[in-house]
């Protein structure tokens, strides 16, 4: 029997479990919250809170790695829409996948998965920022086709009114 890597492709001898690329479903929300506390720091969100945003936030599109019931990885886009510009413009605002499971092409379908729902959506422009020292991710999305702009990427904590 062929060996499949985790997307199934063969690759020698023996069969490993098949990684699974689909939408979240708000019964992914326990499982999301593992992996978002790794990526995100631990108690970033809630169980309850995924699952209502997976239920009630249209603008987001969230798609995951799942491996039987375990989920691997996961990726988030946010579309956003101005008066000023007529067209959507989506962005992929976090991707993330478990050590033992990198370098086998996970993030690549991730992205690629979340890609597509945009496309059904409409969407013809797509962002992405990642840390200037992340060389894995700048190395993942130049492979996917992103190109580097010269755009400068600032933030500001909001200080609470009163
Ligand atoms: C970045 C990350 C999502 C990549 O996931 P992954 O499943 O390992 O990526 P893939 O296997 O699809 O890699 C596809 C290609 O990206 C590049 N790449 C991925 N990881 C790399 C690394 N550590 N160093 C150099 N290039 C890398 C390679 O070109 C790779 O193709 P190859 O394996 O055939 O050489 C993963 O390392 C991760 O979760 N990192 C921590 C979270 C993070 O940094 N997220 C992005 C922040 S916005």
């Amino acid at each position: 029997m062929g060996r499949k890597n985790a997307l199934g492709s063969k690759v020698d001898q023996e069969v490993i479990l098949m990684i699974d690329i689909r939408l979240a479903k708000p019964s992914d929300a326990s499982e999301l919250v593992k992996i978002n506390d790794l990526f995100c720091g631990e108690g970033s969100n809630t169980a309850d809170k995924i699952e209502e945003s997976l239920i009630n936030n249209d603008s987001e599109i969230v798609c995951v790695a799942s491996e039987g019931s375990n989920l691997v990885g996961y990726c988030c886009g946010d579309i956003s829409r101005s008066m000023s510009c007529p067209n959507k413009c989506g962005t992929v605002t976090h991707l993330y996948v478990l050590e033992g499971y990198r370098r086998q092409g996970i993030g690549r379908k991730l992205i690629e998965s979340v890609e597509n729902e945009f496309r059904k959506r409409g969407l013809i422009h797509l962002h992405i920022s990642t840390g200037a020292e992340n060389i894995a991710a700048q190395t993942l999305y130049h492979s996917c086709g992103y190109e580097d702009t010269s755009e400068f990427v600032m933030d500001k904590d909001l200080p609470k009114e009163g």
